[in-house]
């Protein structure tokens, strides 16, 4: 395999050899389900989890994806859909190149949990996009990229709002809003975030089918929190801009709350981020999906990390650090 590093623009996400891939995990640091009203939100794509994927010649289309244990081949003839939504999506992707599909043997290596709000899926998908990409000798812009990832996310998400695939393809911080290009956010100081696993599976679809439900009930209840929300996250962008962290995690906190009132918290993801707010997190909320998944908690510097680590795994969750650099 002829090994070819090139940035595809300057960030970590897009590095990427012929044939071989990667698409980044996220966190939102404010606005998930919101945004898929339209609204904005603020993502960080994790420049070093997400899906790791290679591409070689095959007689047919085949996906393996570790440590999932999934493996299987395609018939491209085959009419109707699988019952399976890896399948379906991977077929998805594999459409969006045109009759005949790719014969290709993708292999992806994941290093993100799925179901925890970390956007694994998008992940997986743009990478297995890029690894056809490379092994085509195609190269496309990230948009292009998060685009074509973006039909596995409809099967996988129901309605995405492409936030996942637009941070799997990107990098840095960014603010998103649907059918809008993707403003970059520059950063004056990185940004240190403790990830806690709730331990709970948090799934996208159906807490997005809830918020959906509740819409429809009354929209202009929504419609009012959506606009909080919208406010929260636009002066967390100015916060992020100045460096004003501890306002950064004032905003992230009122956040929590609205995400809370729209029934997406959990009692343990409540618990978790009142538990590191007391170890000094200077804001702390559920991040994606939410009904269980995963919580952030921003710190003031990595030195203040600890004790907000050790608060989570006090209380039985898997916790990790991240620093998200300007
Ligand atoms: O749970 P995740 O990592 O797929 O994030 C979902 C974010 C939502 O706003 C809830 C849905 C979306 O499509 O934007």
């Amino acid at each position: 395999m002829c090994i070819r590093r090139r940035s595809l623009r300057a960030g970590a996400c897009a590095r990427y050899t012929r044939g071989m891939a990667f698409g980044c995990g996220k966190v939102i640091l404010l606005g998930e389900h919101s945004v898929v009203y339209g609204r904005p939100a603020l993502a960080a794509s994790l420049a070093s989890m997400g899906a790791e994927a290679s591409a070689e010649p095959w007689p047919h289309a085949r996906l393996e994806v570790e440590p999932w244990g999934v493996a299987f081949d395609v018939d491209a003839e085959q009419e109707e859909q699988p019952a399976d939504a890896m399948q379906r999506a991977f077929r998805a992707l594999l459409a969006g190149y045109g009759k005949p599909w790719p014969r290709a043997r993708v292999r992806v290596q994941l290093s993100i949990p799925g179901a925890a709000g970390l956007g694994g899926s998008a992940a997986l998908s743009v990478a297995v996009v890029r690894a056809l990409d490379a092994l085509r000798g195609s190269e496309r812009t990230p948009e292009a990229v998060a685009a074509a990832a973006l039909a596995a996310e409809y099967v996988f998400h129901g309605t995405p709002s492409g936030i996942d695939t637009a941070m799997a393809a990107g990098s840095g911080v960014a603010l998103f809003r649907k059918d809008a290009p993707l403003e970059q956010v520059a950063l004056e100081r990185p940004l240190t975030l403790v990830v806690g696993h709730s331990g709970e599976v948090g799934q996208t679809k159906i807490t997005v089918a809830s918020v959906k439900q509740q819409y429809q009930r009354d929209p202009k209840k929504l419609e009012q929190t959506f606009g909080a929300i919208e406010a929260l996250v636009l002066n967390a962008r100015s916060a992020l801009q100045h460096g004003d962290v501890a306002d950064l995690g004032k905003l992230m906190s009122e956040n929590q709350k609205l995400l809370n009132t729209l029934l997406l918290s959990t009692s343990r993801l409540e618990e978790m981020c009142k538990a590191t707010e007391n170890a000094g997190a200077l804001g702390a909320k559920l991040t994606g999906g939410g009904g269980g998944g995963c919580m952030i908690a921003l710190c003031a510097g990595p030195e203040l990390a600890g004790p907000v680590l050790e608060a989570l795994r006090k209380l039985g969750r898997d916790a990790f650090l991240v620093q998200v650099q300007p």
